[in-house]
């Protein structure tokens, strides 16, 4: 099977940038990247390279390299079924939010439309595959959907998830630890197979069944959950016993069979996969009667959860117990730095947690629009959306945002914000001037030199 042209549906955090690298990778191969987001693909289609609908280190300079050469960007997704031998599926999978499942399992339905869209449009053999994270044996309802609706041509499905991090996406992508294909069809799986083998060596490119592959990247992303929720349970007992979180994390990092990644204490973990990726395993165990496999990987969750309102509780606590009009400015609301996502970003839940205590925030983000905090807000129903704009306000520049503040929380690791002019901060800022840093970035020495009371995760 020779790819000469490959469609891939979905031009969001996935879709975008992994498409854009295999575009530049393989400059033989026609690749089309179709959205039913009209904006989102103006917006990949638009002049100014600085505004993309992602903010990705390094995405610009490839998407320049390739768009126009062999990379496209179109909402004509029936001519982009039509016309491709290989098609990506990466729409977004987020967990239900009503029926059975709701709140834990995947919403399918973006995928299901997929699949008869592609089913009622191809008249030639297609490879799909499968590249959003999806529930164990997806793969088994998208082939029942094609075969049974299709016009008689074969499909292939492989299943080939995404282990990119956001903020680092480029590079992840250029140099993956590994790259994972499952399905059953030899022919098919060396299609892809070449496809990466334009730029990634052959020995990590790892091939296996269906199955596995899809599992493999719910467990890969539970893992790294659980690391990070095992160093911020360790972080709650380093505050009440005089241990140092980093001290410790540096100390058991160093055990080449421990390893030192993934053992940064934060204010919580965010971003679109973790959570739900949990959660969905979670439910593929109940459904499965393993309660007991259930519970295990259900307290990653609720003590990521507890992080986010221990440092809410800190802040409220530390100012004498009330909140109630004090302004408290978030610096970061994106879930990591690097990038303009803010899905299931801490800052939204800690934001919340405040706001319930009648605080007024302000927010500095470098990346992340006013209009995206709002939306956040808004979508967790607590309160009206005329509360959320009289009680936050977002700002552009970091000093205005400090300015009169009663306390500052750090929840996002944006480096910038170790560069800041703190002298200046804490002239401008109220008495006594708290600092509440969710991330342990900034320096604590210097920052009691100018008279904050500092406060760090873990310390
Ligand atoms: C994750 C996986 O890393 C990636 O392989 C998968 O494809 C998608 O999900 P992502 O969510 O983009 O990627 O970012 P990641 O770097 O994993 O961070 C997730 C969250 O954990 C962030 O909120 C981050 O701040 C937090 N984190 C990470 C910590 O709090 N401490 C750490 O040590 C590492
Ligand atoms: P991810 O992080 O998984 O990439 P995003 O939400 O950033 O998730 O991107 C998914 C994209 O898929 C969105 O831009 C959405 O408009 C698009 N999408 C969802 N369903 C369809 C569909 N049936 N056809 C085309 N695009 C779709």
């Amino acid at each position: 099977m020779i790819i000469s042209k490959i469609t891939c549906i979905g031009a969001g955090y996935v879709g975008g940038p992994t498409m854009s690298v295999v575009a530049q990778q393989n400059p033989d191969i026609q690749i089309t990247i179709v959205d039913v987001n009209a904006a989102r693909i103006a917006a990949w289609n638009g002049e100014d390279l600085d505004q993309l609908p992602i903010y990705e280190p390094g995405l610009k300079e490839v998407v320049a390299e390739a768009r126009g050469r062999n990379l496209f960007f179109s909402t004509d997704v029936d001519k982009a079924i039509d016309e491709a031998d290989m098609i990506f599926i990466s729409v977004n999978t987020p967990t239900k939010t009503y029926g059975k499942g709701k709140g834990q399992a995947a919403d399918l339905k973006f995928i299901e439309l997929c699949a008869r869209q592609i089913a009622s449009v191809a008249k030639t053999d297609k490879i799909v595959v499968e590249k959003s994270t999806l529930p164990v044996r997806t793969a088994e309802a998208l082939k029942s959907i094609l075969d049974n609706t299709g016009n008689g041509v074969n499909f292939h499905i492989l299943s080939n998830p995404e282990f990119l991090a956001e903020g680092t996406a480029i590079q992840d992508l250029q140099n993956p630890d590994r790259v994972l294909i499952g399905g059953e069809n030899p022919e098919a799986i060396e299609a892809l197979v070449k496809v990466y083998e334009a730029w990634i060596p052959r020995e990590r490119i790892i091939t296996t069944n269906l199955w596995s592959s899809e599992l493999s990247k719910l467990v890969a992303n539970a893992f790294l959950a659980q690391r990070v929720s095992s160093i911020n349970s360790i972080s709650e007992l380093c505050e009440v016993t005089g241990a140092d979180v980093n001290e410790v994390a540096h100390a058991i990092g160093m055990d080449s069979r421990i390893g030192s990644k993934f053992l940064k204490a934060s204010v919580g973990f965010g971003g679109s996969c973790f959570q739900k990726d949990i959660l969905n395993l979670v439910y593929i165990a109940r459904s499965y009667n393993l309660h007991a496999v259930a519970d295990y990987w259900e307290q990653v969750i609720l003590m990521n959860d507890h992080q986010k309102q221990r440092f809410a509780e800190k802040i409220i606590q530390t100012l004498y117990n009330t909140v109630n009009g004090k302004q408290i400015t978030f610096l970061g609301w994106a879930f990591k730095k690097d990038t303009n996502d803010t899905r299931e970003s801490a800052a939204i839940y800690v934001a919340d947690y405040l706001l319930n205590e009648e605080a007024s925030i302000v927010v500095y983000d470098p990346k992340v629009s006013a209009e995206q905090v709002y939306k956040d807000l808004d979508s967790l129903g607590t309160r009206s959306p005329e509360d959320n704009r009289r009680l936050v306000t977002v700002v552009n520049n970091p000093y205005a945002a400090c300015r009169e503040t009663h306390a500052i929380a750090v929840l996002t690791e944006w480096d910038e914000f170790k560069g800041y002019d703190w002298q200046k901060i804490k002239e401008d800022m109220k008495r006594p001037s708290f600092v509440f840093d969710g991330r342990k970035i900034l320096d604590r020495q210097s920052l009691e030199a100018l008279g904050f009371k500092y406060y760090a995760i873990g310390e």
